[in-house]
């Protein structure tokens, strides 16, 4: 007789085998622990335990969040991964700078000119290790990011210059960086201006818990030039130890999922994306959903604008071939087939499209009871 044992049934419910035999034989129903029970029995015991049969789970496709939730779950197939880096900090402070010089000292060889075209991410390459880096247009769209479920960020660089400290948008990040619990670097820029105080910069930062070293805290404070490149290889040395301590990993052999880090419309060749790969590997070709819309990868480029075919685990690309345009922060999900994407993109799309509505509908009950 097929089935479960009571011996078996005893082990999955806690129970001692004996125990289950005496309850067994009590509701009329004598047994010993090697025997089969059927459905009907267990369903008697179960009942009579209080113990509710495991349901299948009813999973959504439309949900992205299981898609992530399993990838980060899954242990097959690991493999490193670059640190994915965020740079904040106050206005002027030098971001902006800082990610020249490193994208200028770094660019490849036989590319003259330079690159010329604006990405929101791009790699770095320090000692045969790549480090991507995000050029977020500013803190609000972190995060944005984050509350659309983009958590992305490895590790936050916090820019401060050194000629004028700790400034409201430098608290603003910190304040991001905690709520995001990634580890924090702090560069102090500007140390070569005649006028840079760092300690009066680490003295201030004190006060919000990030405390160097030096002075007997954790916090990694770099002291750098982002105009002249002072100590920026020491920064990136710096970025990669925190890597080697976390150890950065993901899948690179199942179907991509990851982030999208900005989008736009161009006049011929439609939706535009940069996206960053999580999890797995994105092929030319491949159908996904990307927030609220799905395409095909019909070109994939790296951050230098060279054609790609395939983007492992936090390589950003820009791609083309999606119905519309993504929203930063919006979530991809690669799918095995163009009909399944397709299915589930018009899922969402309706959905996206009935949240809009309930929403037209509530500023609509608020403006009638502000006219009453
Ligand atoms: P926003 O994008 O407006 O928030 O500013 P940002 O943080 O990107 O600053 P940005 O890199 O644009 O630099 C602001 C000014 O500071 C520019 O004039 C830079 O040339 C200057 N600057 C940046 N880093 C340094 C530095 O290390 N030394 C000196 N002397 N000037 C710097
Ligand atoms: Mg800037």
């Amino acid at each position: 007789k097929e089935g479960i044992t009571v011996a078996e049934l005893a082990k999955k419910l806690h129970r001692e085998p004996a125990k289950l035999v005496k309850d067994l034989f009590m509701m009329g129903v004598p047994t010993n622990q090697n025997q089969s029970l059927g459905s009907d029995e267990v369903e008697i015991i179960l009942a009579e335990y209080g113990v509710e049969a495991e349901q299948e789970v009813v999973v959504d496709p439309s949900d992205f969040d299981h898609y992530f939730e399993e990838a980060e779950a899954s242990q097959d197939g690991l493999v490193s991964r670059p640190p994915v880096v965020t740079i904040m900090g106050h206005v002027d402070h030098g971001k902006t700078t800082l990610l020249d010089y490193l994208r200028k000292a770094n660019v490849t060889e036989g590319e003259a000119g330079g690159i010329t075209q604006h990405i929101g991410a791009y790699q770095v390459k320090s000692d045969d290790r790549l480090v991507t880096f995000l050029d977020t247009p500013g803190h609000a769209a972190f995060t944005t990011m984050r509350a659309r479920g983009a958590d992305v960020t490895d590790i936050v660089v916090i820019v401060v210059a050194a000629d004028d400290g700790v400034m409201p948008q430098t608290v603003e990040a910190i304040n991001h960086a905690k709520a995001a619990e990634v580890p924090i670097i702090v560069a102090v820029n500007k140390i070569d201006k005649p006028t840079a105080n760092p300690q009066r910069v680490m003295q201030e930062l004190s006060e919000y818990g990030l405390i160097s070293e030096d002075w007997g805290g954790d916090t990694i404070f770099v002291e750098i030039s982002a105009k002249f490149g002072q100590n920026v290889d020491e920064l990136l040395e710096m970025i990669l130890l925190v890597a080697d301590v976390e150890e950065y990993q993901a899948s690179s052999d199942r179907l991509a999922l990851g982030s999208v880090i900005e989008a736009r419309l161009d006049s011929s060749k439609g939706p535009i994306a940069t996206l960053l790969v999580q999890h797995g590997t994105l092929h030319t070709g491949d159908s996904l959903v990307v927030g609220d819309t799905h395409g095909r990868v019909r070109v994939m480029a790296d951050d230098s604008g060279r054609r790609i075919k395939t983007a492992g685990p936090s390589t950003p690309v820009e791609i083309t071939g999606l119905q519309a345009s993504p929203e930063a922060g919006d979530r991809f999900v690669v799918f095995e087939d163009e009909k399944t994407a397709r299915a589930i993109g018009e899922e969402r799309a309706s959905r996206a499209q009935e949240r809009r509505r309930q929403v037209t509908h509530h500023v609509t009950l608020d403006n009638l009871f502000e006219t009453l």
